[in-house]
């Protein structure tokens, strides 16, 4: 699956490095992962979630409150193949994507993210690399697969089969309902568009939704830490939320899930952006 990002031929794991035939070579980390981004790219990418936000993410996540997406998940995978988890974050939704016969990758432009990632699911290959540009050789997935990441179509279009699918989860028009009425004034719906143009038929689309109720402070501020409301909310609906999270906080989690279908012969694109 993973190619060369030099020169784009296939590269593969070999000890303690990854290598392309062209004598291109990529250490692997003590983790097992690889870092792909171009030199010179690194330095300009943004680097996805930090340290605190990944850490924030995997707490949250392995108290159970997006258990019903990770269960959608697996169950949408049928038998064998290979599956890309692109914007893969810790890991927690590409160990759903595993299964016998198949080769899963992830892919994230956090190094954090990445290095937890591999971490918890040593069965997979990550790579640190972005969204923009895949490491990954043309038509070589059977299944791509973004969770509440930035989605790039032409990529998607290039690294997936001919007919394969490709999976979109965005938040549903309620997620974090409760968090959203405290941090915000003014409560607006999220948009539920997936960004994908009509080239791709969708074939399913359903919602993964639930009320629960983050109990104590610690998750209060483990999924407020995790978002980008850390960044984007002001200072004062931070207090708010500091007040409110003492008593815990009802709030509804959904998720829309689509996927979507590659044409059945291959899509002529432009290559990466
Ligand atoms: C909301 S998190 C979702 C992570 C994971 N899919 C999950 O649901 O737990 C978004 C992820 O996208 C990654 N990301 C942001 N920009 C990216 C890019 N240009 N290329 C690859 N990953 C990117 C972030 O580092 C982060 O891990
Ligand atoms: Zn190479």
């Amino acid at each position: 699956v993973l190619a060369c990002p030099v020169c784009r031929l296939a590269l593969v794991a070999d000890g303690r490095e990854f290598g392309c035939a062209a004598g291109h070579r990529f250490d692997r980390a003590r983790e097992g992962y690889v870092n792909l981004l171009r030199p010179g790219r690194a330095r300009r990418a943004r680097s996805g979630d930090d340290d605190g936000m990944v850490r924030a993410r995997r707490s949250f996540l392995a108290a159970g409150h997006y258990d019903g997406l990770r269960s959608a998940l697996a169950h949408l995978l049928v038998g064998p193949g290979a599956v890309l988890d692109v914007g893969c974050g810790e890991g927690s939704f590409t160990a759903a994507l595993t299964g016998v016969d198949r080769e899963v990758v992830g892919v994230d432009i956090s190094r954090p993210a990445v290095r937890l990632a591999a971490r918890l699911v040593p069965e997979a290959t990550f790579a640190v690399a972005t969204v923009q540009e895949l490491p990954v050789l043309d038509g070589a997935c059977d299944w791509v697969v973004s969770v509440m990441a930035p989605v790039h179509e032409g990529e998607f279009l290039r690294v997936v089969r001919p007919g394969g699918c490709i999976v979109v989860v965005v938040p549903g028009a309620d997620h974090l309902d409760g968090l959203r009425r405290l941090l915000y004034a003014e409560y607006r719906p999220h948009d539920e568009g997936v960004p994908l143009t009509d080239r791709l038929e969708v074939v399913d689309r359903r919602r993964v939704r639930a009320a629960t109720h983050l109990a104590t402070a610690d998750e209060v501020q483990q999924v407020w830490a995790m978002t980008p409301y850390r960044w984007a909310a002001p200072v004062e609906s931070a207090a708010r939320l500091a007040d409110a999270g003492a008593g815990g906080l009802d709030v509804t989690v959904d998720f829309l899930l689509t996927v979507l279908r590659a044409p059945p012969v291959a899509t002529p694109t432009a290559g990466p952006a």
